[in-house]
């Protein structure tokens, strides 16, 4: 089309044919979502110990949460009845202070993780007197330097029927309010949340809610729910997503997507051994931005989103279903290159 007659055009539609001035891009993530959200990154073993400075020098300019993928499990922190092993959290909680980060604590009762001498316990009066001892060695230690923590982790089926753990079967569902009690009891100012993955599933949705009514109704502290966001380029169904947030908050907590990360992978396949078709890419960073619009439609009721490592050569979906597989579900590539999906983050952050 000649010039004359695009002008003509823009003309009689009332347009300005000038080139918009492209908007500024914030550029760190939890400047982005300062008042909305706060940011985090789950960080590993090797992180934590300071052994891998691009991925830290990411955390430090993008989260002002941090969560520890595996250090803070009870299996590392307390491998045998008489041994505690406080190193590696100690690292990650001197971390967190230093870089003024709000620390999460991950995570004190949960069937996974748990050190053999627990998941062996079949006596109930020993098995409560054990889950108490840990939690008040542990909580109490760090009173007053973890901002929150997942006290009860992954407590129920997808169906809402109670997971048949070592902790349910030999206490029953009173090991939840017990384990609720006594972290608020040591550490009175920490938050304290219950954090599980499939929570988009309507009967472990309404089991979760029940659960925190029935804490809410015996006065004991609860102040979050976290929805791990362990999700795929489709699944859950944003709707799925939205209702579920509306429906934890109707509870008057905070909502938290504690563990987010996208697999880009069909689940019995591994198509993208040598790098991600720019069409998925494109559907990753389309997914990430649809997520986030919603993020920020319901910032009201969620306090924090939590990424589930920082590249995507850390990831746990790398390894799950099965061993060897390369998927990209993280904003940040392999060789700690931001990728097309945190742009999409952040062009979105400017929604309204
Ligand atoms: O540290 C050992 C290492 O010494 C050994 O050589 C190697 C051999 O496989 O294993 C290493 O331990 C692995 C550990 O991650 C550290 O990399 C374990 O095998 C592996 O099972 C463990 O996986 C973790 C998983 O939780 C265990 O359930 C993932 O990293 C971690 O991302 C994942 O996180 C969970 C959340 O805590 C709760 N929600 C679900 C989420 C994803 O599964």
């Amino acid at each position: 089309m000649r010039f004359s007659a695009l002008i003509l055009i823009c003309f009689s539609l009332g347009v300005s044919c000038k080139r918009e001035a492209p908007q500024p891009h914030p550029s760190i993530l939890h400047e982005a979502f300062a008042d909305r959200f706060l940011i985090g990154f789950a960080i590993n073993n090797q992180q934590v110990r300071g052994n891998e400075a691009d991925a830290i020098a990411i955390v430090k300019k993008h989260a002002n949460s941090i969560t520890a993928e595996n250090d803070m499990k009870w299996q590392n922190v307390q491998p045998a009845v008489d041994f505690f092993n406080f190193t590696a959290v100690d690292a990650f909680v001197a971390f967190g202070e230093e870089h003024k980060m709000k620390t999460i604590g991950h995570t004190l009762v949960w069937h996974s993780q748990l050190p053999n001498w627990v998941h062996n316990i079949t006596d109930s009066a020993e098995l409560v007197a054990v889950m108490e001892q840990f939690i008040t060695s542990y909580a109490g230690r760090y009173a007053g330097k973890i901002h929150g923590w997942d006290v009860v982790n992954e407590a129920f089926n997808n169906d809402g029927s109670y997971r048949d753990t070592v902790f349910y079967k030999y206490i029953g569902p009173r090991f939840i309010e017990r384990a609720f009690e006594l972290a608020h009891e040591v550490d009175p100012n920490a938050e304290l949340y219950y954090n599980d993955y499939n929570m988009t599933f309507p009967g472990k949705r309404n089991a979760v809610i029940a659960m925190v009514q029935n804490l809410q109704a015996k006065n004991i502290r609860i102040d979050g729910i976290g929805m791990q966001g362990h999700w795929t380029l489709t699944h859950p169904s944003l709707e799925e997503i939205e209702e579920s947030i509306i429906a934890y908050a109707s509870t008057g907590l905070q909502v938290m997507i504690t563990e987010l990360d996208i697999s880009v992978l069909p689940r019995n396949e591994n198509p993208y051994r040598n790098g991600l078709p720019e069409s998925v890419s494109n559907q990753l960073a389309q997914r990430y931005a649809d997520l986030f619009r919603l993020f920020i439609k319901h910032s009201d009721k969620i306090s924090r989103v939590t990424f589930w490592g920082v590249h995507d050569g850390q990831s746990w979906l790398n390894d799950h279903p099965t061993l060897g597989r390369t998927n990209y579900p993280l904003l940040f590539d392999r060789n700690y290159n931001p990728k097309q999906c945190l742009y999409s983050i952040l062009e979105v952050s400017q929604y309204k």
